[in-house]
């Protein structure tokens, strides 16, 4: 699937992966605001990303664990995703995520 990160800076990155987690593939590529902190188990929100309206569909929503820690960063908006939750796949091809500042 071809992933797509908006970084604060405007910097445009588009990945392609197969499998795996939206987080590490933005880590391994070192995408600029994506730390993944937890090491993707859902508890540190560093890799807090806003999926495009019009993307939501590919995304799907986040689970209720994660919105319990998408509700402690500032910058949360109804597109907000942890995106260490979003696995790598086809469903999620083309997908465009702006990196949360
Ligand atoms: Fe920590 Fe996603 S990497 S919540």
């Amino acid at each position: 699937a071809k992933i797509t990160f908006i970084t604060s800076d405007n910097e445009k990155i588009e990945l392609e992966a197969t499998s795996g987690s939206v987080m590490q593939l933005a880590v391994d590529n070192g995408v600029q605001g994506i730390d993944g902190d937890c090491g993707g188990v859902c508890s540190c929100a560093t890799c807090h990303v806003h999926v495009l309206p019009e993307h939501v569909s590919k995304t799907g929503t986040a689970s209720e664990i994660e919105q319990d820690m998408l509700e402690l960063d500032d910058n949360v908006s109804e597109y907000s995703r942890l995106c260490c939750q979003l696995d790598v796949s086809d469903a999620l091809d083309g997908v465009v995520l702006q990196v949360a500042k």
